[in-house]
């Protein structure tokens, strides 16, 4: 899976796929969810062209409805951005919504104050950091090649947020341990998602298309909200009624835990540790189980070695198969906290 997804971003980076836009369906969507929690607030959406960006449309738009404070959005502007992108902007530039002053009930030129940055706008340059400083939550689809220090960045200045990204980052080491300590959660949607993509970009595959207007999409799957915002299931208790199988419920050749193939099977009577998808995140409750690691932490590899002579892949967990071992899908180790009782 790491290596997946190292694949994946440096396909990212050399091919500058980071330009997937959000659709205000997909937005709306998902902020509906955590209307009261932005009453009085500023919104930065720091990874966003304020004039194609649909999130920066959506919170203005729906400036009065939330409560909002203020909304700012910044456009990036790299140096080689031209090559790739169909950005109009000539520099860096951002914007600021203090909502409707006339009073007409629309968002008019003159209330959006535009206002140049001095550097390239990324969201870590220190007049980026300075809106940041300003800013309650953070609303936006960051770009994939960076999204490994864009989350960490908002964690360590104490900001709210509600961030699009794709699952398989959950379990790297730069972002599970956030998991753990409880400092990120997934939010409600959990699946599939079209994106607008610029004109360069490559067509290939069922996932990629152009439609009748011209415009070309791509489409991806496994995409997740990453918020500190409330979410109202992650206290809801999942309702376990299996029982332990340890036929269906393998224990691991290199780990110390049984398989659960999905968080729906898992079992009620055991409270040893067990693996399961990373879809787990989607339903997990900080007070039922505990986040023990994932098979890149866990996995002993020199077990796997000593057995095949060599190992493939990074970090993951394999099951006995006869003489054989087979290599899991990626897993999450999780561990009942209400289980004093042996397995
Ligand atoms: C996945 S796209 C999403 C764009 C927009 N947030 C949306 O959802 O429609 C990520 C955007 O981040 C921009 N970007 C890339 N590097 C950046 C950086 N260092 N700082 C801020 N934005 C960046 C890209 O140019 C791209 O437009």
């Amino acid at each position: 899976m790491k290596r997946t997804l190292n694949t994946t971003i440096n396909r990212s980076k050399n091919e500058k796929n980071d330009e997937h836009y959000t659709q205000l369906a997909d937005i709306e969507n998902e902020v509906r969810h955590y209307r009261d929690q932005f009453r009085g607030k500023t919104v930065l959406c720091n990874c966003d062209d304020p004039r194609c960006s649909n999130f920066f449309k959506y919170f203005t738009r729906s400036f009065e409805i939330l409560g909002l404070k203020r909304v700012i959005a910044t456009c990036y502007k790299s140096q080689d951005v031209d090559l790739f992108t169909q950005k109009s902007c000539e520099k860096a530039v951002y914007q600021i919504y203090d909502g409707d002053a006339n009073g007409n009930r629309e968002v008019d030129d003159e209330e959006i104050d535009v206002k140049e940055l001095e550097g390239d706008g990324s969201f870590d340059s220190p007049e980026c950091l300075r809106l940041l400083d300003e800013a309650d939550i953070v609303v936006t689809n960051p770009p994939f090649s960076r999204f490994l220090d864009f989350l960490p960045l908002l964690i360590n200045r104490g900001k709210k947020f509600l961030i699009l990204g794709n699952n398989l980052h959950a379990t790297t080491k730069e972002i599970f341990p956030f998991f753990q300590s409880n400092q990120v959660w997934l939010g409600y949607y959990y699946g599939n998602m079209n994106f607008i993509v610029p004109d360069h970009y490559r067509l290939e595959g069922n996932r990629a298309w152009v439609d009748e207007k011209g415009q070309k999409w791509h489409s991806l799957g496994n995409i997740v909200w990453y918020t500190n915002l409330e979410v109202k299931k992650r206290h809801e208790p999942l309702t376990l009624f299996k029982k332990y199988d340890p036929v269906v419920n393998f224990k691991y050749f290199n780990y110390d835990a049984i398989d659960c193939n999905r968080y729906t099977d898992i079992p009620m009577d055991y409270f040893g540790e067990i693996g399961v998808p990373i879809t787990y995140l989607c339903h997990h409750n900080p007070d039922q189980f505990e986040l023990v690691g994932t098979a890149l932490q866990l996995a002993d590899m020199q077990k796997v070695k000593d057995r095949m002579g060599r190992c493939d892949g990074g970090r993951r967990f394999y099951r006995e198969e006869g003489s054989r071992i087979v290599r899991m899908f990626d897993r999450i180790v999780i561990r009942r906290k209400d289980g004093n009782h042996a397995s």
